[in-house]
């Protein structure tokens, strides 16, 4: 039996302080903040069976992930690109890259294809390895909070803005094919058959 899919949560722009003022939130708060919507998704994706539900779960991680690889892709990764270790800079963007590979396919599929359960369980997989590595002690995001001269305050701002913006367009227009940054080619092959 489906469980009963959990009310999505939104990622709050702005957090309440204790006055009860709204104040908003700082950059990596707000990322911070998305990877926990994601994964409340994927969690409730493998608690569901049903077709339509399952689709529609799948469909807002993929939106969820597309507007949060873009804003970091966009505004954040290029905000503290020179307090990050090129290494982990670069692997970031082929993370976002690798993952926007199974999104396609997912945006492009249906729960009953053959491979549909896999590739969201991959893109799960996929993405919890990319959090840990914006997360981790001396990761990304710690990297990023020792730049000089940005203001996390207002870069939140403006994470909080184009993600609403992205999200509104999409939500209207659907979700555009994802880009990838760091890809030069993705031949294809039939299944079983030989590479050359
Ligand atoms: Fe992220
Ligand atoms: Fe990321």
């Amino acid at each position: 039996m489906a469980r009963k899919a959990k009310a999505t949560k939104k990622a709050p722009a702005k957090r309440a302080n204790g006055n009860g003022e709204m104040k908003p939130m700082e950059a990596v708060a707000l990322l911070k903040a998305d990877h926990r919507i994601v994964e409340g998704l994927f969690e409730e994706f493998e608690n569901t069976k049903g077709a339509k539900a399952k689709q529609r779960i799948a469909n807002q991680i993929c939106l969820e992930l597309i507007v949060h690889a873009q804003i970091e892709e966009e505004i954040f990764y290029p905000a503290v690109k020179e307090a990050v270790e090129e290494e982990i800079y670069t692997e970031a963007h082929v993370e976002h890259d690798g993952a926007k590979v199974l999104i396609a396919e997912i945006l492009a599929g249906a729960p009953d294809d053959e491979f549909y359960d896999a590739n969201v369980k991959v893109l799960s997989e996929m993405i919890k390895h990319h959090v840990h590595e914006e997360e981790m002690r001396d990761g990304m995001f710690a990297q990023a909070k020792r730049v000089d001269d940005v203001d996390m305050v207002a870069l939140g701002e403006k994470l909080a803005q184009r993600k609403a913006d992205l999200t509104a367009l999409y939500k209207r227009n659907g979700l555009p094919a994802p880009t990838t940054r760091t890809m030069k080619s993705m031949p294809s092959l039939e299944l079983g058959q030989p590479v050359a």
